[in-house]
């Protein structure tokens, strides 16, 4: 059974999406660790409901990212990680890291990628006023919000929309298909076994 493990800083409502559907769908797979670097993280306290374990670590009490890497790869390797998950994790991920997980690390962004790069894409994207806004799953390398595309999902936005329905749609696309990708990225058909 393949593990994997999600990264995230914040809310953690992806990762809670996509711990609920391996489990509605009983996947043979197991989401084995919740790796955060705020350890008050709303995320954490999702995953002890959840009876998920969590590496929370705190990045100023390491020398530095090559440090504290190699403290969260111990982790992932205790719990047999082959799959690195980012959902609002919201650090570069370093050397270290990409030399042990590159190739098999994704990150969800909410832009549709080339566009809005970095924090506030949602917020940017609708200051620029485009009518076409969505969500991208892209592998991870050294970059921000690089990286080869996995997928895509777009909508359209209409002239009495919000900077905040946009956001509730964003989150609603996010929920429904980050757990797909990442069924798919373990190999898992659409029962959720081995294909
Ligand atoms: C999501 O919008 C994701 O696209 C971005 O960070 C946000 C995380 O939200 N990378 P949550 O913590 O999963 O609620």
């Amino acid at each position: 059974m393949k593990k994997f493990a999600v990264f995230a800083s914040g809310n953690g409502s992806n990762f809670e999406a996509i711990a609920k559907r391996m489990r509605e769908e009983k996947w043979d797979a197991e989401l084995s660790l919740l790796v955060t670097d705020k350890p008050q993280a709303k995320a954490v306290e999702r995953a002890e409901a959840l009876h998920i374990p969590s590496f929370a670590f705190e990045p100023s009490s390491f020398e530095n990212k090559a440090a504290f890497e190699r403290a969260v790869i111990e982790q992932l390797r205790l719990h047999g990680a082959e799959l690195i998950v980012l959902a609002g994790y919201m650090r570069l991920i370093g050397d270290t890291l990409l030399e042990a997980y590159g190739g098999r690390i994704i990150n969800i962004h909410p832009s549709l990628l080339p566009a809005f790069p970095g924090i506030d894409a949602v917020g940017q994207a609708y200051r620029a006023g485009v009518k076409v806004a969505g969500i991208t799953v892209h592998y991870v390398d050294e970059g921000m919000d690089t990286g080869p595309i996995i997928a895509q999902k777009a909508f359209e936005i209409q002239e009495n929309d919000t900077l905040e329905n946009i956001e509730h749609t964003i989150h609603e696309l996010e929920h429904k298909w980050y757990p797909s990708v990442v069924k798919q990225l373990l190999g898992l058909n659409n029962r959720g076994e081995k294909a």
